[in-house]
């Protein structure tokens, strides 16, 4: 353990807790870990971590307490127990949930005396401790600058802004855009397999087409800002016209269509809210929240 390193509490040692005790551990971070099963402790108590014997115990232990456990439901359960240590701390809760429980774990932390950041992991825990992956935290600033170096063992500690529920936010979008990306892949996967393409000789081709296609986000999210989506690369008419061919290609082979039947049918929805000669990033038209009449 290095002595100028700062001390770190981890509550929660399933597979994530695990990972994140680790890497600290491996960054010379003095650490302090309890979990409900006290047995997950043991490897990292080999490697040098310190298990505390109750969560009250654990809280005390450090300036920097990072929970990570199942949901909300067991985060109060554990922290609950013993609230006496918390006036003083930064809580950190990397647990996963919606940016609502974020504010109401911030209010509870306060009440306490404690600090709060509310963070989203955004790797599974192999990746954890990697230099590329992001962390994403919200919440007060100050309190985030005050711990980004002991946060930079985890992996790149990515601040969204003053507000608590941003974490969770973007990761609940993040998730979104992972799993459309990945079922598309997937869909493009099952059709060329039907003509006997393994998914290794499509996937390399896929990641180039990846990269085009940010290339189209970075165009698009100007457009979305201002509202304006000028056609001038490919209109909505277009896309309509070309995902005719995804569907046919697919149905003729027995591939299931529903990803992109579902797609098609938002893009006849923005064009007949007018947006045919737009470009594809009038589809937002259709998905953003609507405000209430009279707001
Ligand atoms: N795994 C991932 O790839 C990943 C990625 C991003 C975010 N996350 C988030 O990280 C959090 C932990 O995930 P994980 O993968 O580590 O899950 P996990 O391996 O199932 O571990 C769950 C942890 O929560 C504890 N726990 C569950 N119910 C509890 C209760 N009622 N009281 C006290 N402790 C309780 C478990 O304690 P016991 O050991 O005693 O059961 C364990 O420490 C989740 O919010 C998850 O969404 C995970």
């Amino acid at each position: 353990m290095d002595a100028d390193k700062q001390a770190v509490t981890v509550i929660g040692l399933g597979s994530m807790g695990s990972a994140l005790a680790t890497a600290l551990l491996d960054r010379g971070h003095p650490t302090t870990v309890w979990n409900r099963s006290p047995q997950k402790a043991a490897p990292l108590v080999e490697q040098g971590a310190r298990l505390a014997a109750t969560p009250g115990e654990a809280v005390a232990a450090s300036p920097l307490v990072i929970a990570c456990v199942l949901d909300y439901d067991a985060l109060y359960g554990v922290l609950d127990q013993d609230t006496s240590a918390l006036a003083g701390k930064t809580l950190v809760n990397l647990t996963s949930g919606a940016p609502e429980q974020a504010h109401e774990a911030a209010g509870w932390a306060r009440e306490h005396g404690a600090d709060y950041l509310d963070g989203a992991i955004m790797t599974t825990p192999p990746g954890v401790g990697g230099a590329e992956v992001m962390f994403l935290y919200s919440g007060p600033q100050a309190v985030f600058q005050a711990h980004r170096p002991t946060l930079a063992a985890l992996g790149d500690p990515v601040h969204l802004g003053e507000n608590t529920g941003l974490a969770s936010l973007y990761d609940a979008a993040l998730l979104g855009l992972m799993w459309s990306t990945m079922t598309g892949w997937l869909h493009g996967t099952a059709l060329v397999g039907a003509d006997g393409v393994a998914a290794t000789d499509f996937t390399s081709v896929a990641l180039r087409w990846l990269k085009t296609v940010s290339v189209f986000l970075t165009t698009y999210a100007p457009q979305v800002d201002a509202g304006r989506y000028p056609g001038d690369d490919a209109t909505v008419d277009v896309q309509i016209a070309a995902i005719g061919h995804l569907l046919h290609a697919a149905e003729s082979r027995g591939v299931d269509n529903a990803l992109p039947e579902l797609l098609k049918t938002v893009m006849e929805k923005t064009k007949a809210a007018g947006h045919g000669l737009d470009s594809y990033a009038s589809v937002i038209e259709v998905l953003k929240a609507r405000k209430e009449q009279g707001q």
